[in-house]
């Protein structure tokens, strides 16, 4: 059977439906073969945030109207306040993936340079490529980290732009901010360090932590963040980007829409629902340490997961993995050359992650 990625959505919204039971039954469906475990977009089942729900059931009524812009204003202002930085530095997205398009159309039109890492999230190299840019990609280090030294040796007079994902999505390993710090003070001023903080929220480690506040630095830094993840949202669609003044208004200026009004409202109150948040992370978290405990003990290499996804090495070429986990109702990520044999899993709910659990060691024995 082959899902459409529309079919893939419509599943994950099935499983997010029902806050509490939907979610616990499940892994048991699965299991059953009733509904797909959706394990490969990197979602949060988590969310929405309740209060994120009652603001999206609340503004339904306001569906017939754009949202105001004053309304938009608060939200950016907000941000702001969270971020401690002016409200001229923050720009917002229907999803940071948005702004990640504006930012590749910014700096790569007229064939401009693009340097990013082999593999990483592809969302501003294919359009950029699109649009005419030249990418130049490294390939990771060993580690699966971004290997900053050979980036650097990359740039060329042509080179326009960074694209730094930390967390790297899909390998999940982070560089440490003072290792990134020094890499982006030894650029030339004149290049912009694209830093997408996606998965920031679920890091741990002492040096691991947003380099956000480069912002306010001579050097051209931005940052990109996302209601998807942490915040559960990925189906409303809300992103913003950190960037001084001038930069916030050439990618404000690039940029294709803004976020619709469920968005702005939910956004607005999942930002003040700190226990959820908090609630997210330690389970996330708690998962994230199950599955690197079982993968170390069937025997199977893994990158140091920093997301809220593990990328490990199944030992066998990823399309027989990926159908065994099929015929298990779970899907599974895509493959990410040159990583044969390497998969993605996206972190669910326990009882997901669980079923996970009970069919990767069914198909590791088979
Ligand atoms: C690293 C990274 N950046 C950005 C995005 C896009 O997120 P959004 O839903 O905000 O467009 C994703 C989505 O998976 C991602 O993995």
């Amino acid at each position: 059977m082959s899902l459409s990625r529309r079919d893939l959505l419509t599943a994950s919204a099935l499983l997010l439906a029902g806050p509490g039971g939907a979610l616990r039954a499940a892994g048991k469906e699965a299991a059953r073969g009733e509904t797909p475990l959706v394990l490969c977009w990197n979602e949060n089942p988590y969310g929405p945030s309740p209060a994120a729900r009652l603001a999206v059931s609340r503004a339904i009524a306001q569906g017939c109207r754009y949202p105001a812009d004053a309304e938009i204003q608060e939200l950016v202002e907000a941000l702001a306040g969270h971020e401690r930085i002016g409200a001229d530095c923050i720009v917002t997205g229907t999803g940071s993936g948005e702004l990640l398009c504006a930012l590749g159309l910014l700096c790569g039109r007229d064939g401009g340079e693009i340097i990013a890492a082999a593999p990483t999230y592809a969302e501003l190299p294919d359009y950029a490529r699109l649009r005419g840019a030249t990418l130049k990609f490294v390939p990771v280090d060993a580690g699966l980290r971004h290997d900053l030294p050979a980036m650097r040796a990359a740039v060329s007079e042509r080179t326009r732009a960074i694209y730094i994902c930390n967390p790297n999505n899909p390998t999940g390993t982070v560089v440490g901010a003072s290792e990134l710090r020094a890499f982006v003070a030894a650029l030339p001023e004149r290049l912009i360090t694209i830093v997408d903080e996606a998965y920031m929220d679920f890091t741990v480690g002492a040096d691991v932590a947003s380099v956000a506040d480069l912002v306010g630095t001579s050097h051209r830094v931005v940052v990109l963040r996302t209601f998807s993840k942490i915040h559960g949202m990925a189906g409303l669609r809300c992103g913003y980007a950190i960037a001084r003044p001038d930069l916030a208004a050439a990618l404000s200026a690039t940029r294709m829409s803004t976020p619709n009004i469920l968005a702005v409202r939910a956004a607005r109150a999942s930002l003040g629902d700190r226990a959820f948040l908090t609630d997210c992370r330690r389970r996330i978290l708690a998962s994230r340490t199950r599955i690197t405990t079982e993968l170390a003990r069937l025997g199977l290499r893994y990158a140091e997961p920093q997301g809220n996804f593990v990328f490990f090495d199944t030992g066998m070429p990823l399309a027989r993995f990926t159908g065994l986990m099929r015929a298990r109702n779970i899907l599974v990520g895509r493959l990410f050359p040159p990583y044969e044999t390497w998969c993605r899993i996206t972190i669910g709910t326990e009882p997901e992650v669980s079923a996970f659990l009970d069919a990767l060691r069914a198909v590791k024995v088979s």
